[in-house]
């Protein structure tokens, strides 16, 4: 199979994490017999510099050439001085929009290498095993009306659903859940907000054509608490748009670190493939990033893109295996453990699967 991939390195930490996440994926074409091909292209505040566009027209038009974008991050200090629609986390936001990218898939798997990195207690954290299916292309990040008011005094963000935005969200989230453990949890705000009372009506409509899967729902406060008094319990976590947002780092940080979360942003054709952590300008340039959500990221891409099952389980049971030969990077390493880079995780990750001592069923 030929692999065409847009790849979107974008600004901080981005470009060596995807370094080390291609070199994984060369790693998986080589192994499986498969070829991959990159168009590689600027995004954010990089973009910007260039060009002055943070999502310039040729980085879109690669995006829809392409099976499917893998990108790093986006982010950058310096963007503060900018207009906000030239900002590098509104060319995210303008990207996930034209790519049809409605449905966010953020899968939190605590590796048993990891148990006791997580800051919980390790009987707490045991088993962790859950996916937040966050909505993307809604709600709280796209409404109008938005901006500031009263010459700046005031500002106004729209939280709006519409009932066909949180139905076909709902369905990614039961079909997720079939194929894992049955059980959908609806996260909202239904006492207090108006969108979310429609949420919980659209979702409980939507759950009547999947009586095979359980479905309940928790208001957002308790679900910030549950997740870190009970993270095992949880199955598919389905969310409105912010809400998935401060759910998804919270989770990353149960599991040990954000540098371990991936997505799949999914629901158009192709989809964006990208960590869950920003661009981290603090260590942009210094080659300690984790590059395993970024790794881990591209293994959802092959599996949601390609249905290539055996070369996605390939690559996650590489990421466990490296760990569980005690590598960790800067952001894992506990006091006086020795830490690796970037680079030198990424290698270690593609020579597993070049090795084929990992095996692809995992
Ligand atoms: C994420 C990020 C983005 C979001 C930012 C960078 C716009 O935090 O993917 O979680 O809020 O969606
Ligand atoms: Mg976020």
């Amino acid at each position: 199979m030929r692999w065409r991939i847009a790849v979107l390195g974008g600004d901080g930490v981005g470009p060596e994490v995807m370094e080390a996440a291609l070199e994984v994926l060369r790693a998986a074409a080589g192994r499986f017999g498969h070829e991959l091909t990159t168009d590689i292209q600027d995004v954010g505040y990089a973009a910007y510099e260039r060009s002055g566009n943070p999502l310039p027209e040729e980085t879109l038009a690669a995006c829809h050439d392409a099976d499917a974008v893998l990108l790093g991050a986006v982010g950058d200090p310096r963007s503060e001085e900018v207009p906000v629609e030239l900002r590098p986390e509104a060319a995210l936001l303008a990207l996930r929009k034209e790519m049809g990218c409605y449905a966010n898939l953020r899968p939190v798997r605590l590796l048993p290498a990891l148990a006791s990195v997580s800051p919980l207690r390790p009987e707490i954290v045991k088993g962790t095993d859950l996916v937040i299916v966050r909505e993307l292309a809604g709600g709280l990040y796209y409404g109008e009306p938005r901006g500031p008011l009263d010459d700046g005094r005031a500002a106004v963000d729209t939280m709006k659903y519409h009932q066909d935005e949180v139905a076909r969200i709902a369905r990614v989230a039961f079909e997720t859940a079939r194929g894992r453990r049955n059980s959908v949890l609806s996260v909202d705000k239904a006492n207090v907000l108006h969108s979310s009372r429609l949420w919980r009506r659209v979702v409980n409509e939507i759950a009547e054509e999947y009586s095979d899967v359980e479905c309940d729902h928790m208001l957002v406060d308790r679900a910030a608490m549950e997740l870190v008094l009970n993270p095992s319990s949880f199955d598919v976590m389905l969310t409105p748009n912010l809400f998935g947002d401060v759910l998804s780092d919270e989770a990353a940080a149960v599991i040990g670190s954000i540098g371990l979360l991936a997505s799949a942003s999914i629901g158009g054709d192709g989809g964006i493939f990208e960590p869950v952590h920003g661009s981290a300008p603090d260590i942009a340039g210094t080659g300690t990033a984790n590059p395993l959500a970024m790794i881990l990221s591209a293994a959802l891409l092959l599996r949601h893109v390609y249905s290539l099952e055996a070369e996605s389980a390939a690559i996650e049971s590489a990421v466990a295996q490296v760990l569980e030969d005690g590598l960790r990077t800067a952001d894992l390493a506990g006091d006086g453990e020795a830490a690796v880079g970037t680079a030198e995780m990424g290698s270690a990750v593609a020579a597993a699967i070049s090795s084929e001592k990992v095996s692809a069923d995992a």
